[in-house]
This record gives structure tokens, C-alpha cells and sequence, in this order.
């Protein structure tokens, strides 16, 4: 099923590029909070990194789920310290929510559901 994930990644990158800005559009109008917190990252290398790990975590979780998940927890370790807990795996859903709405029709109930398994095992993970 997750190859799903990787295609509707590819057909988003095809149509779009990278989906840097439209994730953090989302973010911000999702809590004006968030763009405070990120107010000391004048060049966007915090964001832009975060935005990078998110998809990476992605593409390793497709070959090595475990790897992933060990990834996951160590971010969410660090995010303690920016007061981000029970929020943290919204970025996640974020990302989601932006691939499939820049996919539109693209973006199948298929699609709909190997991305939720995905968010479902992150939502889970533990070391
Ligand atoms: C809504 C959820 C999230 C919020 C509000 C959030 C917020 C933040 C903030 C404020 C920082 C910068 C902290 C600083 O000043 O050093 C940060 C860094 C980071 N975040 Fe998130 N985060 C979220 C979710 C995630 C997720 C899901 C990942 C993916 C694993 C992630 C990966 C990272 C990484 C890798 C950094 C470090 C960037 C660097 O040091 O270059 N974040 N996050």
C-alpha cells in the first residue's frame, strides 16, 4: 500500500516542486502561534530542515519502518523543548493535507488510506 504515498509524493513534486510553502501556509493558518516560534529562524534553515526531515521520515518509512520510527521518537524527544507535545504529529497531518488537496481527484481514496496507516503507525511509534 505504501507505494501509494510515494506516488502521490512524485505527482506533487511533478505539478508543484517542493511543498515547503504551502505546508507551513497550512501551519500557520491551522494557529497564529506557530509562526512566533519560528521568529529567531530569519534565513528559514529551522524550517526548511524540519520540512526535509518530515519527508525523509516518509521515504525511509516506505523500505524501513523501524528506522522511521526511531527517527520519530528523537524528534518528538527534541520538540519537548519547544513546548510542541501533543501537537507534534500535525505536521505530519499537514503534509498529508496538502498533497492531497494539490492532487485533488489525483489523490484516491487509496491514496486517502495508505496515507492514514502511515500517520497511524507514526502516531504509534515507540523506541
Ligand atoms: C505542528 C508541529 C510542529 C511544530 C509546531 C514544530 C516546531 C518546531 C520549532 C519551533 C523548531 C525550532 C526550534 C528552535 O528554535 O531551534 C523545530 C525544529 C525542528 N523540527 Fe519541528 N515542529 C513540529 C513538528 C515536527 C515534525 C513532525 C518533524 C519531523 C520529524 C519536525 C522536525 C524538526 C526538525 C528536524 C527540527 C530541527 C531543525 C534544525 O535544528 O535545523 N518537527 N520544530
Amino acid at each position: 500500500m505504501t507505494p501509494l504515498v510515494e506516488q502521490s509524493l512524485e505527482l506533487y513534486a511533478d505539478q508543484y516542486g517542493d511543498p515547503y510553502d504551502a505546508v507551513y501556509a497550512k501551519l500557520y493558518a491551522m494557529d497564529a502561534d506557530y509562526e512566533g516560534m519560528f521568529l529567531l529562524d530569519t534565513d528559514e534553515g529551522l524550517r526548511r530542515n524540519m520540512m526535509r526531515t518530515t519527508l525523509e521520515i516518509i521515504t525511509t518509512y516506505l523500505t524501513d519502518p523501524t528506522a522511521a520510527a526511531n527517527r520519530i521518537v528523537g524528534a518528538q524527544m527534541s520538540h519537548v523543548t519547544y513546548g510542541v507535545e501533543d501537537t507534534f504529529h500535525q505536521f505530519f497531518e499537514i503534509t498529508r493535507d496538502v498533497i492531497a488537496q494539490g492532487l485533488g481527484d489525483a489523490f484516491t481514496p487509496d491514496h486517502a488510506a495508505a496515507w492514514n496507516l502511515m500517520l497511524t503507525d507514526f502516531e504509534q511509534a515507540q523506541v
